[in-house]
């Protein structure tokens, strides 16, 4: 365990560029939004200034609206596509001038983020001073959030691009897919050149990836002409979760700051209001846990993923629906056969335990769920979580994602996509002291 450990702290170290971290090398070459939160949690442990930069660098490359982009450019390499010439970030009106960057965002992680830091902080008044020069920033993409991506005021926020998701390649999104006929695109991939094509999304993926990109463009990104026109608008239940999650860390952080009243009133204005909307509308009562809902096409996308069960983490169900999930999940993702927790339901025949984001087990949703499950007192289950997520990371390595079944582990390495991949080894790091 204790090399391991070393193992995961190189792995971070070595991932850390200029102020910023890659998730992995060739495969994602610049800073991710939700990867940069989530590493600096795991440095938090060891070097808590790189953990500042991190989130510092991060909320440099924040646009004029508050809005923050799910890439940022900070240098140049053709080991990746869609670039920054493809995304063009610099046709909105308010876009960063001094990176380039995507015009996509990403799970709004920063304000937990920054809560965890100081837990783990063995400063803590330095480290809430810290804080106190970057909070704003954060409060500043909360208003963005709920101000311009809440089209029907619900308190509930759209996602425009399955990338905004994080969770890219669902088989939630085949049901989206269905409902496009974007042009076949002539590009020239290069993640299916660093990682097997069987672990990454299609071609035809892709042109819907594109396609949506395209249509955000020819409208400078405008979020008003993104809520009426693009062909993807969902209401993501992993997305809406993490932002809530972060609306109560920033209330608590600035209470404990001090003089903040009009800004915690506001946040706990969005927050009643999000709760309730994300218990009524994304709940589904036969299936027992949380699903997407399709906002262009106004219809509920009925199916279970490991972001079904990620309001945990945010304390949005009830006792009694918390119940409920547990109940689902351990029943459908949690045989004896089965690690903790596949991405999407082992049970349907959209289930696939190798690519991508259509089955394997992903160490940042089980992080949340431990957390989650801490959290209602279902210790033992979260206690097999983290036991889980050790458990792969020792038999293969700091894997992107990793096989839900336990035979494929016994068959030889069940790790798959990027190797060294920082958020595992970040999340590896806290769940180690817990
Ligand atoms: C990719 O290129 O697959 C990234 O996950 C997009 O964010």
């Amino acid at each position: 365990m204790e090399a391991l450990e070393k193992k995961a702290k190189e792995v971070l170290v070595n991932n850390f560029k200029e102020g910023f971290s890659i998730p992995c090398a060739k495969l994602y070459p610049f800073q991710w939004f939700w990867d940069s939160g989530l590493i600096a949690i795991g440095f938090a442990h060891f070097d808590m200034e790189k953990a500042e930069q991190e989130i510092e660098t991060l909320l440099d490359a924040q646009w004029g609206n508050g809005f923050i982009p799910h890439i940022i450019f900070h240098t140049e390499t053709d080991t990746y596509f869609p670039g920054a010439d493809f995304h063009q970030s610099n046709l909105h009106p308010e876009a960063s001038k001094k990176y380039r960057s995507t015009g996509m965002t990403q799970p709004p992680v920063t304000g937990f983020v920054l809560e965890e830091m100081y837990r783990i902080s063995k400063d803590k008044p330095a480290t809430l001073k810290y804080i106190e020069t970057v909070i704003d920033k954060v409060y500043s993409n909360h208003n963005y959030f709920f101000t311009k991506r809440d089209p029907q005021n619900e308190g509930l926020v759209y996602i425009y691009h399955n990338w905004e998701s994080g969770t890219d390649n669902s088989p939630i999104w085949d049901d989206i897919w269905a409902t496009m006929n974007p042009p076949e695109y002539t590009f020239e991939r290069r993640d299916t050149t660093h990682v097997d094509a069987s672990e990454r999304p299609s071609k035809r993926e892709y042109d819907h990836y594109l396609h949506i990109i395209e249509i955000a463009k020819e409208h400078n990104y405008s979020d008003e002409k993104i809520a009426e026109l693009s062909p993807f608008l969902v209401q993501d239940p992993l997305f809406n979760a993490m932002l809530i999650k972060s609306n109560q860390s920033l209330i608590a952080l600035y209470k404990l700051i001090g003089n903040n009243d009009d800004k915690v009133e506001q946040l706990q204005k969005w927050q009643d209001k999000s709760v309730k909307s994300f218990n009524n509308k994304l709940f589904d009562e036969e299936l027992g846990a949380y699903i997407h809902y399709d906002l262009r096409n106004e219809k509920p996308l009925r199916y279970l993923s490991s972001s079904s069960f990620a309001p945990l983490y945010a304390n949005i169900p009830s006792k009694e629906r918390a119940a409920s999930m547990v109940n689902i999940m351990m029943d459908k993702f949690g045989g004896d056969q089965q690690y903790l927790c596949a991405s999407f339901d082992p049970t349907s025949e959209r289930f696939n335990p190798k690519k991508y984001w259509r089955g394997p087990v992903w160490v940042n949703l089980n992080w949340m769920l431990f957390n989650g499950l801490n959290q209602y007192g279902y210790n033992n289950i979260a206690e097999r979580v983290k036991q889980d997520t050790i458990d792969i990371i020792a038999n293969n390595g700091f894997y992107e994602y990793f096989d839900s079944r336990k035979q494929a582990h016994k068959d030889g390495n069940a790790g798959y996509g990027g190797n060294d991949f920082s958020w595992s080894a970040a999340l590896y790091i806290d769940l180690l002291k817990r």
